[in-house]
């Protein structure tokens, strides 16, 4: 389908300090022990847990779903009887009980390409914890952040049956603690 993003640093590589703390980081072995491709996998799973947005037989749709953690719980959540779509400007590795998308969500032939896998119906949910490549730049990065939910936002309410649901993650405002 369209664009695909090499999201390797400028500096070639992760830095050796970086690579020592994501070693340490217990979520990550965690996860990386239960299957799970990234610790992220905890942070819906918790929010499922909350509010249990996903229900047996959902239509699912991740926006922004590479490597894949989030798809992989969406999956176990939906069910055989569910359908979930993920969807990244990267090459997703398959997700098994998974349809995965290469594409770019502010292209219109990406929205198509979605709306052709549920057959032209509905969604009975969208997630996202979409994010830019980040520059290190705050306030560019967190503008840039909340033009992807904003497109993530015109997503849902094309595709979602009423009453659907929308869980999504961005970059908090400067100053706020937690992700919004
Ligand atoms: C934090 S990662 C997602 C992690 C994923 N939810 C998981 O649990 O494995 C954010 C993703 O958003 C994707 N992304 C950024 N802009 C995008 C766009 N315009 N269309 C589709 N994906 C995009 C990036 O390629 C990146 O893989």
């Amino acid at each position: 389908m369209v664009r695909i993003l090499n999201y390797k640093s400028s500096s070639g590589g992760m830095s050796k300090r970086w690579y020592q703390e994501n070693k340490r980081d217990p979520w990550r072995r965690d996860a990386k022990s239960k299957g799970y491709r990234a610790r992220s996998a905890y942070k819906l799973k918790q929010i499922q847990e909350k509010f249990g947005i996903i229900r047996k037989g959902d239509y699912v749709l991740d926006i922004g779903c590479h490597p894949g953690g989030w798809t992989q719980v969406a999956v176990e959540e939906a069910g055989e009887s569910g359908k979930v779509i993920g969807v990244d400007l990267l090459v997703t590795s398959p997700v098994e009980g998974a349809t995965v998308l290469v594409g770019d969500i502010t292209n219109d032939s990406t929205i198509g390409e979605i709306a052709r896998e549920i057959s032209g119906g509905a969604l009975n949910c969208v997630i996202s914890d979409i994010s830019p490549r980040l520059t290190g730049r705050y306030d560019t990065d967190q503008a840039i952040s909340l033009e992807l939910s904003t497109m993530a936002l015109d997503v849902a309410s094309d595709l979602l049956v009423p009453g659907g649901g929308l869980c999504y993650e961005g970059l908090p405002r400067s100053g706020d603690r937690r992700p919004c």
